[in-house]
């Protein structure tokens, strides 16, 4: 099936040098092939104030420009709100992934300036009136729809049409579950849980060329969605931080939890630019 250009133009997209701080490795959830939970372990730990000081300072340092705030779930960390003052302090732009369970402990006013990211993946059915994630009024968020072997086609438009129309999202972003504890320990493996990258294009191209909304939609490429409008960068400008000054550079390499000492931005030469697990594509309705 061919890409709908008829109805969409891709938006440019911004490289910024970010960094994904795994804040706590608590969490209430237990999702089906969580990718974090051999890192998560099991102590519940959260960074301590000091030590994300430290990481950031360093990361001013290098240049960096975006915070992705992850764990475990952020919102369960019980200094969030400082360490979002830490970032306002140096002027980053913060993301917080979330699984939106917990929003009830905070006022929409503490999240100005950050955008908010929702995995909506587990709440919703064929039957969207199913959808059992409660989101208090007033939280603006983008919803975060990770396709699985089993989503469908209905599933992703009702998912998409309830976000807009019953929680006035902006953006919805696609990505998909990858499973890495396969037997070979390799990224593109498929295992019973996950799509394979051809039928996930396809399931996308789908969605697109038949929806009727006006969310911008953002599209993990998986190495099968390319840009039209900008040249992949063949430097790395990508890191993850770990608890306990653990750095793994590329999410290739936190199946094997292969840790390093330190990360650089723009020195690590990446030959996996169309399928890095951290870049997308936006598109928006003609
Ligand atoms: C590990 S979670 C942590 C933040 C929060 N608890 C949440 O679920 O959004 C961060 C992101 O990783 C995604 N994710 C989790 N497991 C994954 C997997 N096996 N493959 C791809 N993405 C995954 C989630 O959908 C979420 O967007
Ligand atoms: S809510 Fe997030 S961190 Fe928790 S198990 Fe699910 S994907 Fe993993
Ligand atoms: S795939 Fe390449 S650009 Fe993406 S995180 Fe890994 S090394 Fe960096």
């Amino acid at each position: 099936m061919r890409f709908p250009w008829n109805k969409y133009i891709e938006l440019p997209l911004e490289s910024r040098n970010t960094l994904q701080v795994f804040i706590t490795n608590k969490c209430n959830l237990r999702c089906t092939g969580c990718f974090a939970r051999k890192v998560m372990g099991d102590n519940n730990q959260n960074i301590s104030l000091d030590e994300y000081e430290r990481v950031i300072i360093d990361f001013i340092q290098k240049e960096g420009k975006q915070i992705n705030l992850l764990g475990g779930e952020p919102l369960l960390h019980p200094e969030l709100r400082e360490i979002l003052e830490i970032n306002k302090k140096y002027g980053l732009k913060t993301t917080i992934y979330t699984n939106g369970t917990a929003f009830n402990g905070y006022l929409p006013s503490e999240f100005k300036g950050v955008k908010l990211r929702v995995s909506i993946y587990s709440y919703f059915n064929e039957d969207s009136s199913k959808a059992c994630l409660e989101i208090p009024d007033g939280f603006n968020f983008d919803g975060n729809f990770m396709v699985s072997a089993t989503t469908r086609l209905n599933e992703l438009l009702n998912s998409a049409a309830r976000c807009e129309d019953f929680y006035g999202c902006k953006v919805f972003f696609i990505s998909s579950l990858r499973e890495l504890d396969n037997d070979r320990q390799e990224f593109f493996d498929d295992t019973d849980l996950t799509m394979p990258v051809v039928q996930y294009k396809e399931l996308v191209h789908r969605f697109l060329d038949v929806y009727e909304g006006n969310l911008d939609i953002h599209v993990s490429k998986r190495g099968v969605f390319e840009s039209t409008t900008s040249i992949a960068c063949k430097k790395c400008h990508f890191s993850n931080y770990f608890i306990g000054n653990r750095i793994i550079q590329c999410p290739y390499d936190v199946v094997n939890l292969k840790y390093q000492d330190n990360y650089e931005f723009n020195e690590r030469d990446c030959q996996q630019n169309s399928t890095c697990l951290m870049s997308k594509v936006i598109y928006r309705k003609k």
